[in-house]
């Protein structure tokens, strides 16, 4: 009889579901990647912190938010009174994703495609750590949390609602308060960062 064909995209998702971070092959960015980096913290912390995908430092270290990025966000955490050690603090997007720039490796916006695929390891963080609330940090964050290309930031930030039975108190990125060329911009950044931590703190109880 006549075979019908499967298409290969079709096939994919069915025949590969990795268990390790290192293991996935779900889009390309393992490719060029030192190693997966995953999440970090309490295991059922109440809140859980989503950035982008580890930048250089966090690539070599296969921690998240290490790097300045990482030491901004420290200092945002700090001045909300968050404690560090009780958040969960994870990535969109697990590989790093980045282009030779002479010797320094430049830092790349995933594409949907590559948040869709990640989307599998941030629903498995999300059902086992049940966070409350929910901080995305930057575009990307946001689009990956409300599985929305379209969502942006303009529209969410500012006041905390609720999706899937969550919190989500949307910000900027801290890598965003660190490259704002002006000082008041920047200032304004990180502040915003530190409201939406505080948001968060009292919405967890
Ligand atoms: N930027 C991110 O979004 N995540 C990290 O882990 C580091 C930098």
């Amino acid at each position: 009889g006549r075979v019908i064909p499967v298409a290969a995209e079709d096939a994919q998702p069915e025949r590969q579901q990795p268990s390790t971070l290192d293991e996935c092959r779900r889009c390309e960015l393992w490719k060029n990647a030192t190693q997966g980096v995953g999440g970090q913290g309490a295991r059922h912390a109440k809140i859980m912190v989503v950035g982008e995908q580890p930048g250089d430092q966090e690539d070599i270290a296969g921690l998240p938010f290490v790097g300045p990025a990482g030491q901004l966000l420290d200092r945002a955490i700090a001045q909300a009174s968050v404690d560090r050690a009780k958040l969960y603090i994870t990535n969109a997007v697990k590989h790093f994703k980045w282009e030779p720039r002479g010797k320094r490796r430049l830092h790349k916006t995933p594409a949907q495609r590559e948040i869709d695929a990640c989307h599998y390891w941030l629903e498995g963080e999300l059902a086992s750590v049940k966070p409350k609330v929910v901080v995305t940090l930057g575009g990307t964050a946001l689009k990956a949390v409300l599985e929305d290309p379209k969502a942006t930031l303009k529209d969410a930030m500012g006041e905390p609602f609720l999706h899937q039975d969550r919190w989500i108190v949307a910000t900027y990125h801290p890598s965003y308060a660190l490259r704002v060329p002006d000082h008041e911009s920047r200032e304004a950044a990180f502040n915003a960062i530190v409201v939406a931590f505080e948001r968060a703190r009292q919405l967890a109880g």
